[in-house]
């Protein structure tokens, strides 16, 4: 646990809160210890509710016309446009509270979201050697007394001066060998990658380029298709210097949005399309177009050259590799499900119309069964699952919900059906995880008024998944909707009102939203959506323990991946019966688990023998058609679940609010 910077004291109430960075925004820290500030912007700036006033402490604030000039004088600041930079002691002016009485229940808490350089702390043993590598040579041209061929003469120095043995030759470096070397005057880098059986020689620049290795990884999402680009070679000197894989070789990062998704949400959609004439096609070159824009991106910002790439990494569901390799994915949605391969064999990026140049292959990581895909593989690689004692249970939500649990002995995994509501998929005002979308919410439970704060204090636009949380959790914890999810139509708030769509909530009215956008509303059917989601995750969860003969309570470690589990309340996600009610010391949040597993795959030729062995490890567990499944989704379709025994605590605080 890190050690608190400063402390801030909110009065009337005098809470007081730790806060772990210098320079965070007030409203966050207010929002982090449970204390009501009114908040409808967003966090924007632009409607001058969350007035608070500096009493004790130094804090950086811009001026804003919200505030007069008197009020500036006398301490006032916008807490949203506010950051803490010193012990503060603030008060929170009654019209900033509505009514005095700010919410006193403890809530945020903290979380470990695991950064780049904690990859050692998950994965033990991490050796940088990355699979595809560069060496500089520097070759005596040939005499009449030493006229061995060209190549034979690169492997002999090759062999030589790095003793790398059992290396063939790309049949397309041949073709411009000869040319190459004479250019160079003999002086030359040759790119090597590894394979299981060997090394493979693929590249040949002149001169000395053996500090341009770049590596790129791409996690290929169903909704959502991210990039890293990463420095092989600072890799390299970080390690050595450090003994830890810190950020450095983290060049840039780029993400949109799955350009398939045209043709369908979800991947059993995609798959019918795949199936019309030209269908398969045009999923593929659609994805193919994001992964080059994102290329393109990621080396613009870095200001690097596609020929310095040496190393293509992809990782992503069964139905997304099969789509972007062109491989058609029909027999994944018909009984008895099965892929048309687990491991498909490195393939040239340019073959299938990637962007990059000819002599770089794709790795594209293991599946494990039509609906446990590479990114899943990744994931367990990444986390370091599958070298541990413990039993650990690693949950990657996205739009569909995969679950494995094991240790270092076996593994076995399932995927359910999660739906996109968390990638804002299926909710009304629903939105990915992106600037302006509402991502913390908390409710004011005498008025009913929201808090809401927007991921970059932008106009909100939408609201993410964890917003969609966040909300939920405050609903039922205020009263304002029943377990089974349903709004309280007597409540005397205007904010619960009967719309276009059914019955539904205001968070944020149409003057205080984005331009154009409206009011951002929850709908009974949002939080329906939202309630199918978490159930289909938790009695995943309890079918894959039960199936082994275990229990939540058995688990020594629970992992949270995917994009949207860095920025969930894990408190607020066991509220609403998302996540098991257990210790949360035993919950660890990885981020992205695909590019997790990518990064070392890249970095580490051993690490890419283990994603095959990972792959070989877990045995699936098939949901469809499983009655026991059923019988448990439908115990968990109400808030936190039908089973109230198994969530003591959260019973315990709605209790305590009633
Ligand atoms: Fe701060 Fe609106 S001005 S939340």
């Amino acid at each position: 646990m890190p050690e608190p910077i400063h402390q801030v004291t909110f009065q009337p109430d005098n809470i007081t809160v730790d806060v772990y960075r210098h320079g965070e925004n007030l409203l966050r820290v207010a929002m982090a210890a449970g204390v009501h500030i009114n908040a409808s912007c967003g966090g924007n700036g632009t409607c001058g509710k969350c007035k608070i006033i500096i009493d004790k402490g130094k804090v950086e604030s811009e001026h804003s016309e919200k505030l007069s000039d008197e009020q500036w004088q006398q301490g006032y600041r916008l807490a949203c446009r506010t950051q803490v930079i010193d012990d503060l002691t603030i008060t929170i002016p009654p019209e900033s509270r509505i009514d005095n009485s700010a919410l006193k229940r403890k809530t945020g808490g903290q979380r470990h979201i695991l950064k780049a350089r904690d990859l050692n702390t998950l994965v033990q043993g991490l050796s940088i050697n990355p699979a595809v590598f560069k060496c500089y040579l520097e070759l005596p041209p040939p005499t009449a007394d030493d006229n061995m061929s060209d190549l034979g003469r690169l492997m002999r120095e090759i062999k030589k001066s790095y003793k790398y043995d059992r290396i063939s030759t790309d049949f397309h470096l041949l073709q411009r060998l000869s040319q190459v070397l004479r250019q160079a005057d003999w002086k030359v880098t040759v790119t090597l990658v590894y394979n299981p059986k060997g090394f493979k020689l693929i590249d040949l620049e002149p001169g000395d380029t053996s500090k341009d290795n770049y590596s790129i990884i791409i996690d290929v999402g169903t909704t959502t298709v991210k990039g890293q680009l990463l420095n092989l070679e600072e890799c390299r000197i970080a390690h050595s210097n450090t003994t830890d894989t810190d950020s450095e070789n983290l060049c840039a990062e780029d993400a949109r949005y799955n350009s398939q998704v045209g043709f369908g949400e979800d991947v059993i959609s995609r798959i019918v399309h795949s199936q019309k004439k030209g269908g398969l096609e045009a999923l593929q070159q659609a994805v193919v177009a994001d992964i080059n824009e994102i290329i393109a991106h990621l080396l613009e910002s870095a200001g690097i050259r596609n020929d310095q790439i040496s190393h293509l990494v992809l990782a992503g569901n069964t139905t997304m590799t099969q789509l972007l390799l062109g491989i058609d994915p029909k027999y994944i949605r018909e009984d008895p499900y099965v892929p048309t391969a687990n491991f498909f064999p490195p393939v040239r990026a340019l073959e299938i119309g990637i962007n990059l140049p000819d002599y770089i292959h794709i790795y594209t990581f293991p599946l494990v069964s039509s609906y446990v895909g590479g990114d899943i593989v990744a994931g367990v690689l990444g986390s370091g699952i599958f070298q541990r004692d413990e039993l650990t249970l690693f949950i990657d939500v996205g739009t569909n919900g995969e679950i494995v649990l094991g240790n270092c002995d076996w593994l076995v995994c399932t995927s359910c059906s999660a739906g996109p509501a968390f990638e804002g998929g299926g909710v009304k005002n629903g939105m990915r995880a992106s600037q302006g979308a509402i991502e913390q919410v908390r409710i004011n439970p005498e008025t009913f008024e929201p808090m809401v704060i927007t991921i970059g204090n932008q106009k909100p636009l939408g609201i993410c998944g964890s917003g969609l949380i966040d909300a939920a959790a405050e609903f039922l914890l205020t009263g304002i909707i029943e377990p089974n999810g349903k709004f309280d139509r007597t409540l005397k708030t205007s904010r619960v009102r009967e719309g276009d769509n059914g019955w539904e909530f205001v968070l944020v009215s149409a003057e205080q939203a984005a331009e154009g956008i409206g009011d951002i509303v929850l709908t009974e059917g949002d939080i329906d959506n939202l309630i199918r989601t978490k159930g289909a995750i938790y009695a995943g969860c309890r079918i894959l323990l039960e199936s082994v003969g275990l229990s939540f309570n058995d688990l020594d470690r629970v992992i949270i991946a995917g994009g949207f589990g860095q920025f969930i309340n894990l408190e607020r996600a066991i509220f609403i019966g998302l996540l098991p009610e257990l210790s949360t010391d035993k919950f660890m949040f990885v981020g992205n688990g695909a590019l997790l597993g990518a990064r070392l795959v890249s970095f580490s030729r051993e690490m890419m023998k283990d994603a095959q062995r990972v792959s070989d490890m877990m045995t699936n567990i098939e949901l469809a058609n499983n009655m026991k499944f059923m019988d448990e989704y439908v115990a968990a379709l109400f808030l936190p679940h039908t089973d109230t025994n198994a969530f003591p605590g959260v019973m315990k605080m709605l209790e305590g609010n009633n």
